[in-house]
């Protein structure tokens, strides 16, 4: 199992969560975050203007997934989120030792 973690901008969560749903992604966690990237922030546009802080508000996703999901995982995330501006965001991943469903006590890729 790998986790995916991908930062993004924040209006692209609704079509990420599309193309992710579409290959039959069926679980993930969101979370709201800021941060910087090689422009420390200075020359992004967020809501039209120029932001003069070292931090953007970005979207943090977070899946679990087995390792044969990863590859068409990461590449709906790149595609749905890409606008070809700076500040798109990265892909992270790394691996998962374990995962347990609490509710039925499933483990490994049985739980994610
Ligand atoms: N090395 C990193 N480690 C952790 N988070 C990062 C890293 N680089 C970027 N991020 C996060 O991703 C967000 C978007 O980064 P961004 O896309 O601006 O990266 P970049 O390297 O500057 O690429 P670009 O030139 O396309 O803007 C940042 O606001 C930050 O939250
Ligand atoms: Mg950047």
């Amino acid at each position: 199992m790998k986790k995916i973690e991908a930062i993004i901008k924040p209006f692209k969560l609704e079509e990420v969560k599309d193309a992710l749903g579409e290959i039959g992604i069926e679980g993930m966690t969101v979370i709201e975050v800021k941060g910087f990237g090689r422009q420390k922030g200075h020359t992004e546009i967020y809501r039209g203007s120029e932001y003069t802080v070292d931090f953007l508000p970005k979207i943090k996703l977070e899946l679990v997934v087995p390792d044969l999901r990863v590859d068409p995982a990461v590449a709906a995330i790149v595609k749905s989120a890409k606008t070809g501006k700076i500040g798109d965001g990265k892909v992270f991943v790394s691996s998962i030792e374990d995962a347990i469903r609490i509710r039925t006590e499933e483990k490994g890729e049985k739980a994610v």
